[in-house]
This record gives structure tokens, C-alpha cells and sequence, in this order.
């Protein structure tokens, strides 16, 4: 295609924000948020500029590339590889984005081409990439389910096979791994509920308390904290994707801590101690954003397999809504993302008033 042209996005350095140096950064921030804006009227699942300038850096964990397609010398799409350094080193993320008015040209499937080739290059063999929609009431926009749905692999859940993405992941060579609910919460949850859930959560949880902190674990935590994020990595329902044993340990757990300060993101985290042992049984995290100050992000959640059946999962959600509620007043929701056969943690979410918002198609192309 004359006309077109896709460059590498220069890795961003501290102090270059703002400057000539990061106008490819916000220009790929800039299509994005076009996007959001455009299928879900805000803002409130993208990163931040201040964010994307810590993440597109990379880390010893993750290498991470961005490039910019113009056309003509206008911005038209993006695309990036995320290429994991300690496990999943079979595996590359990739994400190509077209800004709307350049779709159906060939473009998408040219920053496709490109993120493939650069992984390809580092040696990885499984290609997987995601794509989150709204869910639609019937009939509108034509009625996404007009036309059928395309089951995931997994076996729990599917995506409307009349969308652009499925179109393009399938024209593409890809493979319908698994489907992720996304679902919001309005805040405040009604303390009567929070209350009325907290007693019966205590009713199962002889034994344990629960702690709490906020953006930085106390050195005391940190090692039994960084067992609970590995085994996070195990625990998660992932059907066919790579998902590896992530090795965590405390230097793991600062580095990301550091990263997010960076990045403008505060996260609250409230965890579960046994009383007897001081083991740490369960964590979960939610994740602000002061320049996002509607929306909080609940992050990872998990209960450690040998006290599972204990209610630990809704006792540690409960006290860091309650927190997030305090520290946060301005947040009027929470959203999150659940394997649609994770039937466990979707249960507490549900009941704490979680209502689905949208679904993620998780895609894969293993090469031969
Ligand atoms: C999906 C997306 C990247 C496609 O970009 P694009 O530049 O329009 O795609 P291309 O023109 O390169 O199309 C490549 C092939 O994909 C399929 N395809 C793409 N969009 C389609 C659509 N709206 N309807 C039917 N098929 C479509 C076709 O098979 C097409 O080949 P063809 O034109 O020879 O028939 C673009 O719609 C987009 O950015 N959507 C939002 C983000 C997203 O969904 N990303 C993909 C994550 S899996």
C-alpha cells in the first residue's frame, strides 16, 4: 500500500514527556482513547499518558514495543508486542489497533504482520491477543448476535462472529481460546448488602483477620505476599494459553510496587491472615488512577488452595471496598475481568452487585 509507513515507537525516557521525543507515544495513547471513547463513551479502562510513559519502557520482566502505522502521514493504527522475559518465553502479546476511519484497507492486517515478524524474530511460537467489547442489548448495532457466535475452545463462553475482531483474528489464523466477562460494579455498594454478606463471610472464617495497605506491602508481608502473587499466576483459569509458573519474590513484588508509582497508579490491597500461623491466605487488589478518578480496576484476587472454602475471597473484597470506598469517595464504579468459567469468583461478584459490561475474546496462533 503506498502511502503507508510503520515505525518503531521510540522506547520512552525519563523527562521526555511532552516532548518531541514522545509524539509517537501519544499519538499511539491518542488512537487508543479514540477507541475507548468510541465503544464505551469513556476513558475509564485505558491507561493514562503518565502510565503509558512507565509501561512502553519495559522491565527485567517484560520487553514491550509499540509501533505507529501512517498513512499518508496521517495517524492510522497502532500495534504492540509484549514479549515476557522469565517464563512464558514461548510467548508473545500482541494487540493491533486501526483508528476507525482506516478500517477495511489492509492496514490491520500490515501492523499484524509487523508485531508477528518482531516476535517471531525473538523466537516465540505462540502468538496470543485479546479484544474487549461491550455487550450490546439485542438489536443494537444491527444486533451483534445476528449472525451466530463462535464458541471459545475452553468451552465456557463465545464472541458474535459478525464482529470486525472475530472477522479479523480468524482471517488471521487465530484460535478462540478462551472468553472473559468484564463486569462493573456502581459504587457505593449498599452498606446494608456489605454488612449482611460481612456477617456470613465471618460465620465461615474462624481463625483468620484481615490486613490491609496501601501501594507498598510492609517489609514483614512482602515475602509471604510474593508466595500468594506465583501462585497467582498458577491458579487463574487460563484453558489453552501460555501461562507458566510466574517465580515471584519480594525484589518482584517492588519492582512492580515502583512501577505503578511511576506510573501515577495507588492500589489498595487487603489480605487475609491466619491467625494461628501468620500465613497469608488470600490477597485482593484494586488499582486508581487520580487523572481516572471515577474508576477504580480490581485487579488480582486469590485465596491459597489449602484455605479455600472459608469465604476469604468475599472477607478480603468486602474490606477493601469499604477502604476504597474511604479513600476514594469521588470512584463511582469498579470494573473487573473474570473467566467466564471461573463460576467461583464470578459467584462473589455477582452477589456483591457486579452486572457484565462486556467480553474479552482471548486469542491465540500457535506456529507449526
Ligand atoms: C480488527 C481490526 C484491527 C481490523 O483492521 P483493518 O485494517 O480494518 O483490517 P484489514 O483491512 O487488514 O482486514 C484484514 C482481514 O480481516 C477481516 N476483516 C477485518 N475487518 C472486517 C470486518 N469489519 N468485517 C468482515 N471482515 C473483516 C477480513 O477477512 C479482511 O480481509 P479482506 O479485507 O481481504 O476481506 C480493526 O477493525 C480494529 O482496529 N478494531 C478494533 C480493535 C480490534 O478489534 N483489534 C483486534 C484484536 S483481535
Amino acid at each position: 500500500m503506498s502511502g503507508l509507513s510503520i515505525t518503531a515507537v521510540p522506547v520512552p525516557q525519563p523527562g521526555d514527556e511532552g516532548t518531541e521525543r514522545a509524539a509517537d507515544l501519544r499519538a499511539c495513547r491518542a488512537i487508543r482513547d479514540a477507541h475507548h471513547l468510541d465503544l464505551w463513551g469513556n476513558l475509564d479502562r485505558g491507561s493514562t499518558l503518565r502510565e503509558d510513559q512507565e509501561y512502553w519502557r519495559g522491565s527485567e520482566y517484560e520487553e514491550r514495543l509499540q509501533f505507529l502505522a501512517r498513512l499518508d502521514g496521517a495517524q492510522a493504527g497502532t500495534c504492540s508486542v509484549v514479549l515476557p522475559l522469565k517464563e512464558n518465553t514461548a510467548a508473545a502479546w500482541i494487540e493491533v489497533l486501526v483508528a476507525a476511519p482506516y478500517r477495511r484497507q489492509g492496514i490491520g492486517r500490515r501492523l499484524l504482520a509487523v508485531a508477528e515478524e518482531t516476535a517471531r524474530g525473538s523466537g516465540r511460537r505462540v502468538f496470543e491477543g485479546y479484544c474487549e467489547e461491550p455487550v450490546l442489548p439485542l438489536g443494537e448495532h444491527g444486533s451483534q448476535r445476528d449472525n451466530g457466535e463462535l464458541p471459545a475452545k475452553s468451552g465456557s463462553g463465545g464472541v458474535p462472529l459478525n464482529l470486525a475482531s472475530t472477522r479479523f483474528a480468524l482471517a488471521s489464523g487465530y484460535e478462540l481460546e478462551q472468553v472473559e466477562r468484564s463486569s462493573r460494579l456502581p459504587l457505593p455498594v449498599d452498606p446494608a448488602l456489605l454488612d449482611r454478606l460481612e456477617a456470613d463471610a465471618i460465620a465461615h472464617a474462624g481463625g483468620y483477620r484481615v490486613v490491609g495497605w496501601q501501594s507498598r506491602c510492609p517489609d514483614t508481608l512482602v515475602d509471604a505476599y510474593a508466595v500468594l502473587k506465583g501462585r497467582m499466576s498458577a491458579d487463574v483459569p487460563t484453558a489453552g494459553l501460555v501461562a507458566e509458573f510466574e517465580e515471584w519474590d519480594a525484589p518482584r513484588v517492588r519492582d512492580e510496587e515502583q512501577s505503578w508509582e511511576r506510573g501515577g497508579v495507588s492500589s489498595l490491597v487487603a489480605a487475609v491472615q491466619h491467625s494461628g500461623t501468620g500465613e497469608l491466605a488470600a490477597y485482593t487488589v484494586l488499582s486508581y488512577r487520580p487523572e481516572r478518578p471515577n474508576t477504580l480496576i480490581q485487579e488480582d484476587t486469590l485465596v491459597a488452595g489449602p484455605h479455600r472454602g472459608h469465604r476469604l475471597g468475599m472477607l478480603a473484597k468486602i474490606a477493601n471496598i469499604r477502604r476504597a470506598q474511604e479513600v476514594c469517595p469521588a470512584a463511582g464504579s469498579v470494573i473487573t475481568w473474570n473467566a467466564s468459567e471461573n463460576g467461583h469468583m464470578l459467584a462473589i461478584n455477582i452477589s456483591l452487585g457486579f452486572k457484565p459490561a462486556g467480553f474479552e475474546g482471548e486469542w491465540q496462533k500457535r506456529l507449526e
